[in-house]
């Protein structure tokens, strides 16, 4: 049976919640200050954990974080009496799950705390089967993504909005339609608009609708992404691109909960829970005055980051696997795995578009498979010219000692170490030890060394000699890189 455990030092409020939940099915322990809490959780407490923000010992926004810590499993619902807003914010940044108005105590107590018991279990069933997907769709076993899905599980049964900050390619958009389909709005639609994709001019109507005649050539009468999204999820995808007199409305409507279409006179009401998205440094944004900060702080309360893809090597080869059969199924081909070279090459690359790029790479060279496995010719060529580049720049920094560590695990330092008391290289010396990595790597195989290298079989031969003629390379080199 879930557990719940009351933390508040007045002795009514412990009994009245304490009865009620009881009355539900729930095993309820109390504590009146923050140090019996403490010593609960110690003992092993798993459940919910309802707190009061103000307890005699300590306050309860200092002893959020400890709880947290101690017990990230248990998912803490803050009672918040009139006055304390801000403080439930802040707590809700901290990790708390919801918060409670002590005034509608009898109304919310019971869905709000079932609510979160829910999430003791999901998180059991998402952390167990979190080895391949961990929300829908979503394929990560990164102990990083692991910890993106935890964080998350706070917020998926809350209204609270949702920002998710990461670069481009990182899965913004797919993890916001997870967020949608977990949460209690699942039945509702999700809709998603792309505020960099619609002229400034635009996007006012497009979100909130219009009446016939609201302006030239509104013919008719249109629905809002606002009012599609009744019921459900609105995602403002690259938010960071609103003009700052869109943001102000968007403001109002949020603060409000209200909004009329353009040209119009009815009010309708703003039912959605909003995910808004973007690559950009908001905080930067907001310094050089064209973000808002008070839209920030609201739509900020909850903040995912999704780190890059190269923070995140664990995922590589499952994300491989998945895009390697999805574009099969696509293509109606079978092709069922990659070759050691190739995969290499795969697993080595930075990839500055993230997983966007590597779901590029693999369907590219599923089309270009000719065998059940992808060799490294069929991977695309400026593809193996980006690696090429990568390991060059990777070497030229071990070398110059510029750059802390090297994009490519093959590319090490090690293998450029210098030698003791040679001094500073030449660029011969790097160029020639490169070419040697190079066909060490290739195993002496020279048409895979020249591509390796970005440069042509041609002019791999020609360095080859040269390199045994002790001729400088340098002045042919950067226009072998171009073709
Ligand atoms: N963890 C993942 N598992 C499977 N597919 C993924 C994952 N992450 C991203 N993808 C896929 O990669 C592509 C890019 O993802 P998405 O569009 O969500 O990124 P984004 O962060 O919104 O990018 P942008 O900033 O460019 O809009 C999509 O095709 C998506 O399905
Ligand atoms: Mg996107």
């Amino acid at each position: 049976m879930p557990r719940v455990l009351v933390v508040d030092d007045d002795a009514t409020t412990r009994l009245l919640v304490g009865r009620r939940l009881q009355r539900e099915g729930f095993e309820v322990s109390s504590a009146s200050t923050a140090r019996e809490a403490l010593e609960v959780v110690r003992e092993g407490f798993h459940g919910v954990i309802v707190l009061d923000l103000m307890l005699p010992d300590r306050d309860g926004r200092q002893l959020l974080p400890s709880l947290r810590a101690r017990a990230p499993e248990c998912p803490v619902v803050i009672l918040t009496s009139h006055g304390t807003a801000d403080a439930a914010l802040d707590s809700l940044r901290e990790g708390a799950f919801d918060f409670l108005d002590k005034a509608t105590l009898s109304e919310r107590l019971l869905p709000t705390v079932r609510r979160a018991a829910e999430t003791i279990h999901n998180e059991h069933g998402i952390a167990e089967g979190l080895g391949e997907v961990g929300f829908e769709g979503m394929v990560a076993r990164s102990p990083e993504m692991r910890a993106v899905f935890r964080a998350l599980n706070n917020a998926l049964e809350s209204r609270v909005p949702v920002m998710i900050r990461g670069e481009s390619g990182t899965g913004k958009e797919l993890i916001a339609k997870a967020i949608h389909d977990h949460g209690p709005r699942r039945d509702g639609p999700f809709v998603a608009v792309n505020c960099a994709a619609i002229p400034e001019n635009l996007l006012e109507a497009e979100l909130f609708g219009y009446e016939r005649g609201a302006f030239t050539g509104a013919v008719g009468r249109k629905r809002g992404r606002f009012e599609l999204a009744r019921g459900g999820t609105l995602m403002l995808d690259e938010i960071g691109e609103m003009d700052p007199r869109l943001q102000a409305k968007l403001l109002r409507v949020l603060q409000n909960g209200e909004f009329q279409r353009l040209g119009g006179t009815e009010t309708l009401t703003a039912d959605v829970r909003i995910i808004s998205a973007t690559h950009r440094d908001l905080e930067a944004e907001v310094e050089a005055g064209r973000f808002r900060e008070d839209l920030y702080y609201r739509m900020a309360v909850f903040t995912v980051h999704l780190p890059a893809l190269r923070e995140r090597s664990g995922d590589l080869p499952l994300l491989i696997q998945h895009f390697l059969a999805e574009a099969a199924r696509r293509e109606g081909k079978k092709v069922e795995g990659v070759d050691p070279l190739a995969l290499e090459l795969l697993q080595s690359y930075s990839y500055p578009g993230n997983v966007r790029e590597l779901q590029n790479v693999i369907a590219y060279a599923v089309v270009s498979a000719r065998g059940p496995v992808v060799a490294m010719s069929d991977l695309p060529a400026s593809f193996l010219r980006a690696v090429a580049m990568e390991r060059r720049r990777a070497e030229r920094d071990a070398v110059t000692g510029a750059g802390a560590t090297p994009a490519v695990p093959g590319a090490s330092p090690a293998a450029f170490r210098l030698e003791e008391g040679t001094g500073f290289p030449t660029l011969d010396e790097v160029e020639r030890r490169h070419i040697q990595a190079a066909m060490t790597r290739a195993e002496g195989n020279k048409a895979l060394a020249a591509r390796l290298l970005g440069i042509s079989r041609m002019t791999l031969y020609r360095k080859l000699d040269e390199v045994r003629a002790g001729v400088s390379l340098k002045e042919t080199l950067d226009d072998d890189l171009s073709d």
